[in-house]
């Protein structure tokens, strides 16, 4: 038995980009990727480049060349400049990207505007096409073969708590659609995508809930509590490892178990 064909193994010669690398889930999926074979990283912020410049030190710290980023996904060739920047930066192309973008509104459906509408599916939907698009296809203009895309939904685009946060749910069933489509799109060009659905994960994203929201949601979930964005982070690390070759087009749900229908639920 060959020994060294069972380990699990991060591709070589990778550059892993992580979208919203400054946030709560992002900094930690940074983390993990970082101790477990990681060979560049560049972390992708919005509007908090302290946070991306703070982490960048400290995963230096581990020897790991680091790289931060603002990300523009606007428009298509404001993601090509961005692109292109972050490809000069590290002296590498990108081989996966990890995209924790994502915004998350409260609000009572019969106050929500169009507006909110438009703005929650430019940053989550439009925003998240444009990056996996220039991204992807570059890819295959430079001969990227082997490389992964990780799209982070939610269990809200399966399974909303309530209309309050429709919006979002919405967009995120739309990233779940996107991860099906593209996984059959670019397979043939050895590019993979693999959702991740995590439901209550314990980041300031949570922090304007109604009162009181997030202890009855806590009393369904089968584990009785949020999960830590270290449990989402190293789930995805695996998913970017060979552990997960034979893996697309799926959406993994990362969510101590949450019923689907409850019929207590009020
Ligand atoms: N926390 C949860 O319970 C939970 C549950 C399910 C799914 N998720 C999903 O997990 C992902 C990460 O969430 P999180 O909890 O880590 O939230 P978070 O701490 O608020 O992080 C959000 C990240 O998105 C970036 N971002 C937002 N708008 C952007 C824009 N227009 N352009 C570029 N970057 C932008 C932020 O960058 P800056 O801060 O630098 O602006 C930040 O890095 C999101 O997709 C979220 O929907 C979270």
């Amino acid at each position: 038995m060959n020994k060294s064909q069972y380990l699990i193994k991060m591709r070589p010669g990778n550059h892993i980009l992580v979208l919203g690398g400054s946030g709560g889930i992002g900094s930690e999926v940074v983390r993990a990727l970082a101790v477990n074979g990681a060979e560049i990283i560049t972390i992708g912020y919005g509007g908090n480049r302290a946070s991306a410049e703070a982490l960048k030190q400290e995963i230096e710290g581990l020897g790991i060349q680091t790289f931060i980023a603002q990300v523009d996904r606007s428009s298509l060739s404001a993601m090509e400049a961005t692109v292109e920047a972050i490809v000069v930066q590290a002296g590498r192309e990108i081989t996966g990207v990890v995209d924790a973008i994502g915004v998350s509104p409260n609000t009572p459906f019969q106050n929500l505007t169009l507006e909110e509408v438009d703005r929650v599916y430019s940053v989550n939907v439009r925003g998240c096409v444009a990056s996996t698009k220039v991204i992807a296809e570059r890819m295959i203009t430079k001969g990227i073969h082997d490389a992964i895309f990780v799209i982070i939904s939610s269990t809200n685009g399966d399974n909303s708590f309530s209309a309050q946060s429709l919006a979002y749910d919405m967009s995120k069933s739309s990233l779940d659609n996107l991860v099906v489509s593209l996984a059959e799109e670019y397979a043939s060009f050895g590019i993979r995508f693999i959702g991740i659905a995590p439901g209550w994960i314990n980041t300031g994203m949570n922090d304007t809930l109604p009162e009181g929201m997030l202890d009855r949601e806590v009393g369904f979930i089968y584990m009785s509590r949020q999960g830590e964005p270290i449990e989402v982070a190293k789930f995805i690390t695996g998913v970017m490892t060979d552990a997960c070759s034979y893996v697309t087009g799926t959406t993994f749900k990362i969510d101590g178990g949450y019923p689907r229908r409850n019929p207590s639920r009020k």
